[in-house]
């Protein structure tokens, strides 16, 4: 780190500098121009509408070098943590920052194990659900409600309230997952218990049923450990910053939780994986693949090939290739296998053999084994997404944990370039004049009301 800052000369044309602003080094990866003074000195915005070119906040918690396919977290590389680590050992590590001595780890798997049970009277929460109601919609609304139940860790100003909702949120996302799917199956709920590890656990909780004995697949519970673990955390995503942004704002963790699988639920981001299955299903056989590309490649068509391309990586997800690896585990548990996974892996090899995906560097990421490895286990698909949101808690949490310790973070406050309206007189509603732009929308029809077509 140079000892004067650098400056970063922002010039209009050949004329003087209109400012200069330090530019910030990390420790590896991109530097950054520091244009927080941009508008008092020069009265200047930046533009940036998706933040392709924008870092919102120093963070030492993940590491993605997108050209090379590198995912550390806090220093360790993601195959390394998902062939030799816990997701409870990857979580203390996202959150504090070391991996845990056996002493710190056997505390860690207490406080969560101790936390795994909810509120009794939350059962009512689930079943005022429609049974065909996605478990996403469950988990936001329960999610949501959390502050009710638990009040006494609700204060962000205090740090041990802090850490007491961290251990809550770890330790009941997969109950309440868990219990989602129970209630769209009709089935009674399962209590967690406390002798299984969190893998185990949730696996018991999701397919265990009172009429007979449940033993987990130790091969099964290995892969949802790694699922976990390469979903846990991925840098300033959407859903992260979703969380980073309500957390700005001091509000409650669940609330920011809750934000977090709000937005994770989009197709394009944590919901791809359900979106890849259905794509592989409509596809049907290799035979189609050639269509489907076409349809991908062509602009007015909206489809695009779920699971692959990726706003950071412009080579392989190291992710994809974790998980292609449990796929053939798992699979092997399967008397038959899957024929989707025969029909990923073609797709998979006629796509990187293509100019136009090449061009783009478009790779598989981590969605496009994930739904795979997770319906081999037997986890229904609108499960899948459930899946990623409890596993990004982790990550999520070491996210908001570490923006409320960052002096420089501030009430997240975005401005914008107005392109509206200068001010205007009020015009008298006889001069105003039907504008084609400001048609109302059809009205939709009313419940139970025959949809005219063509009328
Ligand atoms: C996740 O941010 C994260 O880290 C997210 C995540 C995490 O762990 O949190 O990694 C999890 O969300 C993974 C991504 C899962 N989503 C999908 O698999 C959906 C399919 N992928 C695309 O929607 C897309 O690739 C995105 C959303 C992932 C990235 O979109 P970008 O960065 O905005 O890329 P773009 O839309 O600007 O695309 C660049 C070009 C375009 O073509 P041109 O206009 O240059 O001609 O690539 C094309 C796009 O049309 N393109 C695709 C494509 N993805 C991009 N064409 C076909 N199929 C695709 N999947």
């Amino acid at each position: 780190m140079p000892d004067a800052p650098e400056l970063y000369h922002l010039k209009n044309g050949a004329e003087a500098d209109i400012a200069a602003f330090p530019l910030l080094h990390g420790s590896v990866g991109y530097d950054a121009v520091d244009v927080r003074k941009l508008l008092g000195d020069a009265s200047l915005l930046t533009f940036d509408p998706s933040f392709t070119s924008t870092a919102s906040c120093r963070s030492a918690i993940t590491y993605i070098d997108g050209d090379k396919g590198i995912l550390l977290h806090r220093g360790y590389p993601i195959d390394v943590l998902a062939e030799k680590a816990s997701y409870l050992e990857v979580t203390y590590l996202l959150l504090f920052g070391e991996l845990p001595t056996k002493d710190e780890l056997a505390t860690f798997n207490k406080d969560i194990t101790y936390h795994t049970m909810v509120h009794e009277q939350l059962m009512r929460f689930f079943t005022g659900f429609p049974r065909d109601a996605h478990p996403m919609a469950v988990m936001l609304g329960v999610v949501g409600a959390l502050s009710a139940f638990y009040p006494d860790s609700t204060d962000v100003f205090d740090p041990r309230q802090r850490i007491v909702s961290i251990h809550r949120l770890i330790a009941k996302m997969p109950t309440i997952a868990a219990m989602a799917y129970k209630n769209s199956v009709g089935q009674p709920f399962v209590y967690p218990q406390n002798k299984l590890s969190y893998a185990e656990n949730f696996l018991t909780m999701m397919f265990s049923v009172p009429a007979e004995p449940y033993t987990v697949n130790p091969v099964f519970a290995k892969a949802v450990n790694a699922l976990m673990i390469v979903q846990a955390d991925h840098e300033q995503n959407a859903s992260t910053s979703t969380v980073r942004t309500v957390g700005s704002s001091r509000a409650n963790p669940f609330a920011c939780i809750a934000a977090g699988i709000a937005s994770l639920w989009g197709p394009i981001h944590g919901g791809a994986n359900e979106a890849v299955v259905v794509m592989l299903q409509e596809i049907g056989h290799k035979s189609r693949i050639p269509e489907f590309i076409k349809k991908a490649k062509d602009k007015d068509d909206p489809f695009r090939l779920m699971g692959f391309g990726h706003r950071v990586y412009k080579s392989y997800d190291p992710r994809a290739k974790v998980m292609q690896k449990i796929c053939d585990e798992v699979l092997e548990q399967i008397p038959n296998g899957d024929p989707l996974l025969e029909l990923a892996r073609e797709l998979e090899r006629v796509v990187l053999q293509d100019e136009y995906f090449a061009t783009r560097k478009l790779y598989p990421n981590v969605d496009y084994y994930s739904g795979i490895v997770m319906r081999a286990i037997g986890i229904p698909m609108p499960m899948f997404t459930p899946m990623f949101a409890l596993a990004r808690t982790a990550g999520w949490l070491a996210q908001w944990k570490e923006m409320l310790e960052d002096p420089e973070q501030r009430i997240a406050r975005p401005r914008q370039l107005y392109v509206g309206e200068p001010m205007r007189d009020f015009p008298p509603i006889a001069r105003r004049m039907a504008h084609e732009r400001n048609q109302h929308p059809p009205s939709l029809p009313m419940p139970g009301e025959a949809k005219i077509v063509g009328g």
